[in-house]
C-alpha cells in the first residue's frame, strides 16, 4: 500500500499534521507552493489562465470588472455550461467514457452507467422537450427530483438552452416548493413519481402536486422512477419517458453571455424567508471546473463520488458541473447509507472502485458510531483522496475517516465554502497540504481571504474574527439575491463595504495562513449538513394557531453538529401535552420538511425579553448550551431566566 501521506511532527502542539508525499505531489495538478504567491500577485490573470481550459465560443474582452455590488467576470465572453460538460469531451474523442454511474437503493436493481455520449443524447432530448413546452432562454425551470440520473440530466438540459434551473431539495415540503416556484416564477417543473429511501417507496408527486398550487407552474414533467401509479392531471402533467421518446437528440447549446444567469438556488438567510442565490455562467463554470480538478485531484479514469444531494450547492457543483467539466465519472447513490445495512457506503466504493469520496462530517460521525466492522468488510483500496464539506469537522471524526476509510494514505481535503460562493474557497490542496484535523487550510489560489474584527481591521494570527473575501472576488461568487438586490447588499456588503464580502462565518488563522472555521456568527444553523435559519423554524411553528410566541435557538449535537431547540408559549387556554408537541412537530414537517424538526420543544410561560419587547435569543442559546447567560440588566423580565434555568436543569 503506497503511503500517500507522511507524519510530520514539527511542532509538538500540532500533533496531527500531514503532508503529501512525493507520489501525491507528482500526481497532483499543483504541488508547488509558489502557486499561492503567483495567484496573489495577479488574481485576475490567474483566473483568466484557468478559464482558457474551457470552451468559449467567444473570448472575453476583460477578465474582471468591479463596481459596488456589481462585479463581473470574463466580460463579453460566451460559453455554455452543458457544452463544456459534455460536447467538449465528445469532440475530444472521449464520448465513450462513463460520465455518470447511478446506484439505486434496492440492491437487486442494476446500477445505471451513462457514457458522455449517452448523457449528451438524453440531455439534448430533454432540452428539446423543454423548448417544446415553451421554455426559452432566461426562463426559470423548477427541478424537484430525488437522487436519480434525471436530476443531472435536467440541470444539464436547462443549462443547454440557457434556462436557469431552480432545484428544490426533494425532502423539502410542498410549502417550501411553492415559495420557491413563486419567487422564481417557474412555469415548468420537472419532478418524479417517487424514489426509494430506507427500503420504502416515497411518493414525491403528491408533494409536487400540493406544492405547485398557487404557483405559475403550468406544466409538470414527471420522471417514472417507481411504478408510475400516481395520478396525472390531464394537460398539465406529462410523462418524461414519453416526451423523451419523441424528442430530437439534436440540440445545439445556446451560447450564453458570461454574466447570464445560470441558476438559482434557494438557501437560508437569517430571516424566515429563503433567498434565491444567483449564479452566472462564466465565473461559475471556471471556478467549478478548476476547484473540482485541483481539490479532488481529478484525472482521466477517476471514479469520483460526492454523496451530497443534488438539492444543495454541493450537488450542483461537485456531482454535476465540476466533475463533468473535468470528464471523469461521477457517482450518484439514490438512497440511505444504512440500506440494506450499515456497510452500503463501503460496498458502493468497493463495487465501483471509487477513487475520491467527498462527504459531510455529520455522515462521518454516523459511520464512526456504526462501527469499524462495516468498512472493514470491504476493499477500500481504490480510494486515493477524501473530502469533507458543510460544517466544522471534529478531530475524532477526521482521524477515523483518515485511518479507517483512507487507510492512512489518503489526504483529507476539508473544503469550506457556501451556497453563495458556488465553489470551494478555502481548503488545502492535495499536492501541497498540510492536512490537519479541524483546519480547512488556505484560500484557494486567487481567492483573497481576510479575518477581520468587527471594525474591519485584520486580527492577528491565532485570534478569532470574521472571515471576509476581498475583491477581486472569486469568479463563482453570487451576483445577487433573485428579486431582492437590497437584501443582497445588506447581507453581504454592508458589514465591511462593497469590496469585502461578509461570509457570516467565524474563523481564525495560524502563522502559516491556515484557516480554521469556527462556525456561523448569525442565526443560521447547520443541521446534519443542512443549512437552516432559526427564523425559518420559528415562522413554521408560528403557523400553528395554538402557538402564541416562539423562539428557536441552536444547540450542539454529537451526530448532527447542531439541532434546533424551540421555546414555545401556547395561547391562553391551551394546555401543554405530548399531543400538542407532536402536532407542532407535524407543523414544521409540513412547512419546511423533516430537516426543520426541532430536537426538543420546551413549553414555557415566558421568555426573556428586552424592554422593547424583543426576545433575547442570546440568553436562550446560553441556557440550552449550559453556558454563562451574561448580562441580564436590559431584560424586562429577568425572573423568567431563573424559571427557565430550573425547568431545563441548567448547570452552566
Ligand atoms: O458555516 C459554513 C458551513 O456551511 C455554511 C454554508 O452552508 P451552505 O450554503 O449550505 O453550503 C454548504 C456546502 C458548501 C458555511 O457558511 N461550512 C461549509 N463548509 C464548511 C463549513 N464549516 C466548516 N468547515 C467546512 N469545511
Amino acid at each position: 500500500m503506497s503511503e500517500a501521506i507522511k507524519w510530520v511532527k514539527k511542532d509538538p502542539l500540532k500533533e496531527n499534521v500531514f503532508w503529501p508525499n512525493e507520489a501525491m505531489k507528482e500526481r497532483a495538478w499543483v504541488s508547488d507552493e509558489s502557486i499561492y504567491a503567483e495567484a496573489k500577485a495577479d488574481p485576475e490573470g490567474f483566473w483568466a489562465r484557468q478559464a482558457e481550459e474551457l470552451h468559449w465560443s467567444k473570448h472575453w474582452d476583460k477578465a474582471y470588472e468591479f463596481a459596488p455590488q456589481n462585479y463581473k467576470w470574463f466580460v463579453g465572453g460566451k460559453l455554455n455550461l452543458s457544452y463544456n460538460s459534455l460536447d467538449r469531451h465528445i469532440e475530444a474523442g472521449h464520448g465513450d467514457r462513463i460520465a455518470l454511474i447511478w446506484e439505486p437503493e434496492p440492491v437487486d436493481e442494476e446500477a445505471v452507467k451513462l457514457t458522455y455520449k449517452e448523457l449528451h443524447r438524453l440531455v439534448s432530448k430533454l432540452a428539446n422537450v423543454l423548448k417544446g413546452l415553451g421554455v426559452q432562454k432566461g426562463d426559470r425551470v423548477g427541478i424537484y427530483l430525488p437522487m436519480i440520473p434525471e436530476a443531472v440530466i435536467a440541470m444539464q438540459a436547462c443549462a443547454r438552452i440557457g434556462a436557469p434551473h431552480s432545484v428544490v431539495f426533494s425532502a423539502f415540503s410542498p410549502d417550501s416548493l411553492r415559495d420557491r416556484m413563486i419567487d422564481a416564477g417557474a412555469k415548468v417543473l420537472i419532478t418524479a413519481d417517487g424514489y426509494y429511501r430506507r427500503g420504502k417507496a416515497i411518493n414525491l408527486k403528491k408533494n409536487a402536486d400540493a406544492g405547485i398550487q398557487g404557483t405559475p407552474v403550468e406544466k409538470v414533467v414527471v420522471v417514472k422512477r417507481l411504478d408510475g401509479s400516481v395520478p396525472m392531471e390531464a394537460e398539465r402533467d406529462l410523462w418524461y419517458h414519453e416526451l423523451i421518446e419523441g424528442a430530437s437528440a439534436e440540440c445545439p447549446a445556446e451560447q450564453m453571455d458570461s454574466e447570464d444567469l445560470a441558476f438559482l438556488l434557494y438557501t437560508s438567510g437569517t430571516t424566515g424567508e429563503p433567498k434565491g442565490i444567483m449564479h452566472t455562467t462564466g465565473g461559475y463554470a471556471v471556478q467549478s471546473y478548476i476547484t473540482a480538478k485541483w481539490d479532488f485531484d481529478l484525472h482521466e479514469g477517476d471514479v469520483y463520488w460526492c454523496t451530497a444531494d443534488v438539492g444543495w450547492i454541493t450537488g450542483h457543483t461537485y456531482i454535476n458541473y465540476g466533475p463533468l467539466m473535468n470528464g471523469v465519472t461521477s457517482v450518484m447513490y439514490e438512497g440511505s447509507p444504512d440500506t440494506p445495512d450499515c456497510g452500503r457506503m463501503w460496498a458502493i466504493i468497493e463495487k465501483h472502485k471509487i477513487t475520491q469520496l467527498y462527504t459531510a462530517p455529520t455522515a462521518i460521525r454516523m459511520f464512526l458510531k456504526w462501527g469499524d466492522e462495516w468498512p472493514a468488510k470491504h476493499d477500500l483500496s481504490s480510494l486515493r483522496l477524501l473530502g469533507t464539506v458543510g460544517e466544522p469537522i471534529n478531530v475524532d471524526a477526521w482521524m477515523w475517516y483518515f485511518k479507517k476509510i483512507g487507510g492512512g494514505r489518503c489526504p483529507i481535503i476539508d473544503t469550506w465554502w457556501q451556497t453563495e460562493s458556488g465553489a470551494t474557497l478555502v481548503n488545502s490542496l492535495p499536492g501541497i497540504g498540510p492536512f490537519i484535523p479541524t483546519i480547512a487550510g488556505r484560500p484557494f489560489p486567487g481567492v483573497i481571504g481576510r479575518i477581520l474584527d468587527a471594525g474591519g481591521s485584520p486580527v492577528p494570527a491565532g485570534e478569532g474574527g470574521y472571515l471576509s473575501i476581498v475583491s477581486p472576488f472569486p469568479p463563482a461568487l453570487t451576483r445577487g439575491i433573485y428579486g431582492d438586490m437590497e437584501r443582497f447588499k445588506a447581507q453581504y456588503y454592508t458589514e465591511y463595504g462593497p469590496e469585502r464580502y461578509f461570509t457570516s462565518d467565524g474563523a481564525r488563522v495560524d502563522e502559516m495562513g491556515n484557516i480554521r472555521i469556527t462556525g456561523r456568527v448569525d442565526d443560521v444553523m447547520n443541521v446534519a449538513g443542512h443549512r437552516l435559519a432559526t427564523a425559518e423554524v420559528e415562522s413554521a411553528l408560528a403557523q400553528n394557531d395554538k402557538v402564541s410566541e416562539v423562539a428557536v435557538v441552536s444547540r450542539p449535537h454529537d451526530l448532527k453538529g447542531e439541532v434546533p431547540v424551540a421555546f414555545v408559549l401556547l395561547k391562553a387556554g391551551v394546555a401543554h401535552s405530548d399531543e400538542i408537541r407532536k402536532e407542532l412537530m407535524g407543523t414544521v414537517t409540513t412547512v419546511i420538511g423533516p430537516t426543520g424538526r426541532p430536537d426538543e420543544i420546551i413549553f414555557v410561560d415566558d421568555v426573556p425579553k428586552t424592554r422593547s419587547g424583543k426576545i433575547m435569543r442570546r440568553v436562550l442559546k446560553a441556557l440550552v448550551r449550559n453556558e454563562p447567560v451574561g448580562d441580564l440588566t436590559t431584560l424586562q423580565n429577568a425572573e423568567s431566566v431563573d424559571h427557565l434555568k430550573e425547568m431545563i436543569g441548567y448547570s452552566g
